[in-house]
C-alpha cells in the first residue's frame, strides 16, 4: 500500500485542512506513514504568518532532498498559505526542483484531481490561483481526524479585517460563512461519533453570518443552537476579534453550560497609537471595558491573547503600555510574537521599522512577565474544582485538559474512563501541569 506523510505548519485552520488532505489521500488508497522516509507522497501544508514560519518550512523542504534522491517516484506537494502568495510557486520550484505539485490555500478540495493529473502526466503542476476564494466544496471533503475526542469544525473562511501587519486576508480571501444547517449536521455527526470537544473555527468567528451567506443566523444564534444539542460535550471557538464580540455572544456563553468558559481574545498591543496603526478598530479602553463585561458575566473565565511586539513605530512608551495591559488583564496564556514584515501588507511600507535587537529585548521581557502571571494564575487554581476531559492515561496517571487547554494529571487512585469529563479538585501546580484529584 502506498503511504503519505503530511507536514503541517501554522494555525488550527491548517491543522484541520491537513485532516482533509489526509481524507483525500486515504480515499485514493494511501495510508499514513509513520515518518517522511517511508512515504510515497509528502505534502507540506504551509503557513506564512511570519518570516520565521517560512524559513522553517524552506529548511524542512530542503531536508527531504535525500529522500527524493533515494526514491525517484516520491511525489512532493506544497500547499497552503505560503504557497498561495504571489509568485511563490515559481520561487519554490526554482529553489527545490524536486517539488511536483504546488497549490494554494483555497484549493485543498481539488488535491485528488491534481494528484491524478500529475500521475498521468508526470509534469510539474502549478495550481495556485491568484485571488482564489473559498468554495462550498471544501466542506464535502471527508476528514481523517487526528484525534478521537477533540474536533475542529470550520464555520467560516477568510478575513475582511486587513490588520495592517497581517497577510491572512491576502492568502485566504474574503470572509465567507458556511450554511448553518451544514455546520449543525457536521457537529451532530461528530457528537454521534463520540467527539467531546467541538471547536468552531474561523479567522473572526464573531462576524459569522454578517456576509449575508446565512439565513440570518449570526454567531450568537449558531453557538446557542449547537450548545443546546444533546450529549455530554463542550463547545469552544476561535478566533474572536475584540471589535466584533457582541453582548449577545457574551450572554449566550454565560448561560449555556456546554460552552467552555475560555476565550481567546487577541489584543495585539496596549497602545492606542499602535492599535490604530494596526487597524484594529478598538482602543485599549474599549478592550478593557470588554474584558470587564466578560468577567462580570463569567467570573470563572480563562482568557488568552496574541501580542505583537515591535510593530513599526512602537516606542518604549508604547511597549510599556502593552506591559501594563497584560499585567492588568492577567491572561492565563499569551502568544507573543515579534512583528515580522509581510510582503504586500500595509505595514511593510511603514517607516520606523523597529530594529531586531529592540524586538528581541521586548519579546524576552514580555515573555518573562507573562510567564510569571500564568504561573500565579495556575497556582491560584489550587483548591478549586474544575471540569476536565480525560484524554490519555499511562500506568500511573490519567491525563486530561482543563477548558483553557492546561494539562491536568490525576493519580490513578480509582478507575476513571478516558473520554469522560470529571470534576477534578486541583491540589498542586507542578512543572507547568496542574495536579488534581477526582472530586
Ligand atoms: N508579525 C508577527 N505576528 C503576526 N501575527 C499576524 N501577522 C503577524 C506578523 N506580520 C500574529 C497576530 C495574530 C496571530 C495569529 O499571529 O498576533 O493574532
Ligand atoms: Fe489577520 Fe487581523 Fe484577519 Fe486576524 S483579524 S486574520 S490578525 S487580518
Amino acid at each position: 500500500m502506498k503511504k503519505y506523510f503530511i507536514y503541517t505548519y501554522g494555525c488550527q485552520m491548517n491543522v484541520h485542512e491537513t485532516e482533509k488532505l489526509a481524507g483525500i489521500l486515504e480515499e485514493k488508497g494511501y495510508s499514513k506513514a509513520e515518518n517522511a522516509t517511508d512515504a510515497d507522497i509528502i505534502v507540506f501544508n504551509t503557513c506564512c504568518i511570519r518570516e520565521s514560519a517560512e524559513q522553517k518550512i524552506l529548511g524542512n523542504i530542503g531536508a527531504i532532498k535525500p529522500i527524493k534522491k533515494a526514491k525517484k517516484d516520491l511525489i512532493v506537494a506544497v500547499c497552503g498559505c505560503m504557497a498561495q502568495q504571489k509568485d511563490m510557486a515559481a520561487t519554490l520550484r526554482k529553489k527545490f526542483p524536486f517539488i511536483n505539485i504546488v497549490f494554494g490555500a483555497n484549493n485543498i478540495e481539488y488535491f485528488g484531481e491534481y494528484l491524478d493529473t500529475y500521475l498521468s502526466q508526470r509534469k510539474f503542476l502549478n495550481k495556485v490561483e491568484a485571488d482564489k476564494q473559498y468554495s462550498e466544496n471544501i466542506a464535502s471533503v471527508s476528514c481523517v481526524r487526528d484525534n478521537a475526542l477533540y474536533a475542529y469544525v470550520n464555520i467560516m473562511y477568510g478575513c475582511n479585517n486587513f490588520c495592517t501587519y497581517c497577510i491572512v486576508p491576502y492568502v485566504r480571501g474574503r470572509e465567507k460563512s458556511r450554511a448553518p444547517e451544514a455546520i449543525y449536521q457536521e457537529v451532530k455527526n461528530l457528537l454521534a461519533m463520540g467527539y467531546k470537544v467541538i471547536t468552531l473555527l474561523g479567522q473572526n468567528v464573531n462576524s459569522y453570518g454578517l456576509d449575508g451567506n446565512t439565513d440570518g443566523t449570526n454567531f450568537a444564534k449558531l453557538l446557542e443552537t449547537i450548545a443546546n444539542f444533546d450529549g455530554d460535550f463542550e463547545l469552544r471557538f476561535m478566533t474572536s476579534h475584540p471589535k466584533d464580540l457582541s453582548d449577545e455572544v457574551i450572554e449566550v456563553m454565560a448561560k449555556c453550560p456546554k460552552i467552555s468558559k475560555t476565550l481567546h481574545l487577541p489584543v495585539q498591543a496596549g497602545s492606542n497609537k499602535t492599535l490604530k496603526a494596526m487597524n484594529r478598530s478598538y482602543t485599549k479602553e474599549a478592550y478593557l471595558n470588554l474584558i470587564e463585561k466578560i468577567r462580570e458575566k463569567m467570573p470563572e473565565i480563562t482568557l488568552s491573547t496574541d501580542i505583537i511586539v515591535g510593530f513599526p513605530g512602537e516606542t518604549d512608551e508604547d511597549y510599556q503600555q502593552t506591559v501594563d495591559l497584560i499585567k492588568q488583564v492577567r491572561y492565563h496564556n499569551a502568544f507573543i510574537f515579534m512583528y515580522s514584515k509581510r510582503k504586500g501588507t500595509i505595514a511593510e511600507k511603514m517607516e520606523n521599522q523597529v530594529p531586531i535587537a529592540v524586538k528581541r529585548e521586548r519579546i524576552h521581557n514580555l515573555l518573562e512577565i507573562q510567564h510569571e502571571i500564568s504561573e500565579q494564575l495556575f497556582k491560584e487554581m489550587i483548591g478549586k474544582t474544575i471540569r476536565v476531559l480525560l484524554d490519555t492515561e499511562n500506568t500511573k496517571e490519567y491525563i486530561g485538559k482543563a477548558q483553557c487547554g492546561k494539562v491536568v494529571k490525576i493519580a490513578k487512585e480509582k478507575p476513571l474512563k478516558v473520554g469522560n469529563f470529571y470534576d477534578i479538585d486541583i491540589i498542586e501546580y507542578n512543572k507547568g501541569n496542574l495536579i488534581g484529584r477526582i472530586n
